[in-house]
């Protein structure tokens, strides 16, 4: 990793608190970058700013945030500028899956899912670009809105009706947020991954078990893998942190309204 590809990048990141944002977090600032981290779990996300800090290189603040609130997202905003002097990226990671099958879906799992993986993706933009435009344009790069889809933004899923609603809403609103922000100087794109071996798929194995769409854990792994999968394995978050640092990076400057899959080819099949 350049220790310095991200320097002069002050990034807020949601959902930063473990899985890929805390493996982000730490990656970015690694490379240099000033890190926010936002998460409902302030003492979890304070912990992954620490050991950022005590590892010497970009700086890390964490700060306690929902992101379905309008007003915890412009708070997050206000804290990264504070602590940072501006913002230029943001990536909307945080997110949540609780399968179902179709007829079996309430209102209170569609609006749950929904509410944080798209609606809140809308909210948290919107605020982070308002603080860009109040900043005015940098000079040399544009600012930067990374949002986080998934394979189940192109792949119908049987299980997983409204995650996949969310997330193909995650893929328009990278879309149309490249061709809403451009005159900003605001670029758009996003990254979908495959399966992730991260606390959300550990509780999503266990709950398609109850659900009765798998009979024992760790069944949906092997299965993925044998029947969806190009590259024979499942992904880890270090997987990920790659192409998200090239997307926070100069190298993504002239990206807009693009989603990279990092699903070891499944979106293919
Ligand atoms: N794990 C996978 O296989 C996989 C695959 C494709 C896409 N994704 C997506 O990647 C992103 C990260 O997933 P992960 O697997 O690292 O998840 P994770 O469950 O490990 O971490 C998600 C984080 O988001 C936080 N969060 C949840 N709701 C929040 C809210 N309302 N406000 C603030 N923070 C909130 C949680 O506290 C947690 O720290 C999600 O958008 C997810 O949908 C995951």
């Amino acid at each position: 990793m350049d220790p310095n590809r991200l320097n002069g990048k002050n990034i807020l990141i949601t959902g930063a608190a473990r899985g890929m944002g805390s493996a982000n977090a730490e990656a970015f600032a690694a490379q240099g970058a000033n890190v926010c981290l936002g998460d409902l779990d302030l003492d979890e996300a304070q912990k992954v700013a620490d050991q950022i800090n005590a590892a010497g290189n970009g700086k890390a603040i964490a700060v306690k945030m929902d992101v379905t609130k309008r007003e915890d997202n412009a708070s997050a905003v206000a804290a990264t500028v504070e602590a940072f002097g501006s913002i230029n990226v943001a990536v909307f990671n945080a997110g949540l899956n609780k399968p179902r099958f179709f007829m079996d879906i309430d209102e209170d799992n569609w609006d749950m899912i929904m509410n944080v993986n798209t609606k809140a993706m809308w909210l948290g933009m919107q605020e982070v670009a308002k603080q860009m435009i109040a900043q005015g344009p940098m000079e040399d790069h544009p600012y930067k809105l990374i949002n986080v889809g998934s394979i189940a933004s192109r792949k119908p899923l049987v299980d997983v009706t409204v995650y996949c609603t969310s997330k193909y809403g995650c893929l328009a609103l990278t879309e149309c947020g490249a061709l809403g922000l451009a005159e900003h100087n605001i670029t758009v794109n996003g990254y979908a991954p495959g399966v992730v071996v991260t606390p959300l798929w550990e509780q999503l194995d266990k709950d398609l078990v109850e659900i009765g769409f798998k009979e024992r854990a760790g069944q949906a792994y092997d299965d993925i893998v044998e029947n969806n999968l190009v590259i024979k394995r499942v992904s880890y978050p270090k997987d990920v942190v790659g192409t998200a640092s090239f997307l926070c990076s100069d190298d993504s400057d002239y990206m807009t309204g693009q989603m990279i899959s990092i699903d070891g080819g499944w979106v293919t099949k």
